[in-house]
């Protein structure tokens, strides 16, 4: 086995970014998934059409379920922006729960919360879509609009070319 030193790694890393670089377009960032590569729609849009144009390209929205994706995606984009969050059902005779695209159920998002206006309290009974704002996560309507980011996790692709070297 061939030991390298940080300095060959590193410019091992950057020469991978040619198979494992990010769509022309997009930015990488390291987060607590990985490498993400990404990019901001400023156009709001329904959130069933900002999913169908992630999917086009093979990415997704951003799926937020802990404390430190929040703050992550926080950075990425502070402003209103779609992430992966659907008031659904998974499976036929599941139950109705906010769930990820895969049909996970969701259980760690930091919803929006105003104990002094309950009215304030998210998600709300209607809602059937989540988004981020301002490091919380709310809840909207079947057909309000929204910002978003698509993205693309490339740390597979990177820990395999780290490995193949
Ligand atoms: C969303 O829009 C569709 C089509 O315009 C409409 O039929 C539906 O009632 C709307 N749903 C809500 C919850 O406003």
């Amino acid at each position: 086995m061939k030991v390298f030193s940080g300095l060959t790694l590193f410019a091992a890393v950057q020469g991978c970014s040619t198979t494992c670089g990010c769509p022309s377009g997009f930015s990488p960032k390291n987060g607590p998934e990985g490498t993400i590569c990404y990019k901001r729609y400023i156009t709001a849009k329904k959130y069933e059409n900002a999913k169908a144009h992630c999917q086009k390209m093979d990415m997704y929205l951003p799926r937020i379920n802990s404390d430190a994706e929040l703050e992550f995606y926080t950075g990425v984009s502070s402003g209103s922006t779609w992430v992966q969050a659907e008031k659904r059902k998974g499976n036929p005779g599941t139950l109705l729960k906010w769930r990820d695209w895969k049909g996970n159920i969701l259980r760690n998002q930091e919803w929006y919360n105003d104990p002094e206006e309950k009215d304030k309290d998210e998600p709300s009974k209607d809602d059937v879509w989540g988004y981020i704002k301002a490091g919380s996560v709310w809840g909207a309507t079947q057909n309000a609009t929204r910002a978003y980011v698509c993205e693309l996790n490339i740390q597979d692709c990177i820990d395999d070319q780290l490995k193949n070297m």
